[in-house]
């Protein structure tokens, strides 16, 4: 072999065992690129006479092929060992102990209101949601609450200006629903009120309700009652009673609150009824004729029952927990009892 093809074949072989597939490739470059060493020897072939080329050119390919396949086995090596160091430095133990997964668990509230949700929806009612943030005119005035009635200092809130309060109570979404001026309506209404109540075992600031509303031609009395007696029986048990006493609330007449059989004493007095065997569980009424008046609907043609009730009260009750504090606490330990 030509001597300078022989050194040039030392050289190479002897710099192949590089340490990195970087450096390798910056020899490949240096002497099979297009500027490289064996690419110049093969341009310098011009430089011959003709009966030597195909000798010389013979010589040059077959040294280039042992350098490509030479380098190329030790690409492969160095790729192989760049594998290897990364599946070791990934190398998952086992054998450690797995990080516990800590779930949530549903609140008392979402669970009761999925129920009442699961109870109305049944018998044919849409569930619709209305503003925290009310106007004082829904919250109150539509409401047959005008500015100075006594209802308002019951149901005293969080004033964000003199028209804008923090709704008191779910009724409002009546007024809204009623404007729409689709009829029939037979509507659920959940979502959270606000008072300016002190906290203690029975009160919060913030508590939630669940609003009920039905407008139809030659709606009674006796469709309110029949429909609040089935909520009962599914909500608490199939041999629940329930009795209705007269009361008064502005936007309703007349107006009732309902009490249910003791589910606890089933009716013959304990500890969890205080005794008298019924436990008030709701305020309703007949959509009074001023508030269709006011919402756009003609109390000729039209009536309508309602009714309000308190979430955490349900859910106090029938999970029997005796402090609504621990509701709003969030303790995971009370919240997995239920
Ligand atoms: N909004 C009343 C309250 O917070 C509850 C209520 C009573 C709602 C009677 C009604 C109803 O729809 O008809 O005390």
């Amino acid at each position: 072999m030509d001597e300078r093809l022989q050194k040039l074949r030392e050289e190479a072989l002897g710099k192949i065992q590089v340490s990195t597939l970087e450096a390798l490739n910056e020899l490949k470059v240096s002497y099979l690129g297009k500027k490289g060493e064996i690419t110049a020897l093969l341009k310098s072939m011009k430089d011959l006479k003709p009966e030597e080329r195909p000798a010389f050119g013979q010589m040059v390919n077959s040294l280039r092929e042992e350098i490509e396949s030479q380098m190329e086995t030790r690409r492969k090596q160095l790729a192989d060992a760049a594998r290897t160091a990364r599946l070791a430095a990934e190398e998952i133990d086992v054998t450690l102990p797995a990080k516990k997964m800590h779930f949530g668990h549903r609140h008392p509230n979402s669970i009761a209101l999925d129920e009442v949700e699961r109870i109305f929806v049944g018998m044919g009612y849409e569930v619709v949601e209305g503003p925290e943030i009310e106007y004082d005119e829904y919250n109150f005035t539509k409401l047959n609450i005008p500015a100075n009635h006594p209802a308002k200092d019951e149901q005293d809130t969080f004033y964000i200006n003199s028209e804008i309060v923090l709704r008191t109570q779910t009724s409002p979404v009546q007024a809204r629903v009623m404007e729409q001026g689709k009829l029939p309506i037979r509507m659920i209404a959940p979502g959270r009120v606000f008072r300016s109540d002190e906290v203690d075992a029975t009160h919060s600031p913030s508590f939630h309700q669940i609003e009920g509303l039905v407008i139809d031609k030659n709606i009674t009395f006796a469709d309110l009652k029949g429909t609040l007696a089935e909520f009962a029986r599914k909500m608490f048990g199939e041999e629940t009673k329930v009795k209705f006493r007269p009361h008064h609330f502005p936007f309703t007449e007349p107006s009732a609150e309902m009490d249910v059989s003791c589910f606890k004493c089933g009716g013959k007095g304990c500890r969890f009824c205080k005794g008298s065997g019924w436990i008030e569980i709701l305020g309703c009424g007949m959509v009074h004729p001023h508030v269709f008046e006011m919402c756009g609907i003609d109390p000729d043609q039209y009536t309508g029952f309602a009714f309000g009730v308190g979430l955490e009260r349900i859910a106090l009750l029938k999970y029997e927990i005796d402090d609504m504090r621990l509701l709003y606490e969030n303790d995971i330990r009370f919240l997995k009892q239920f």
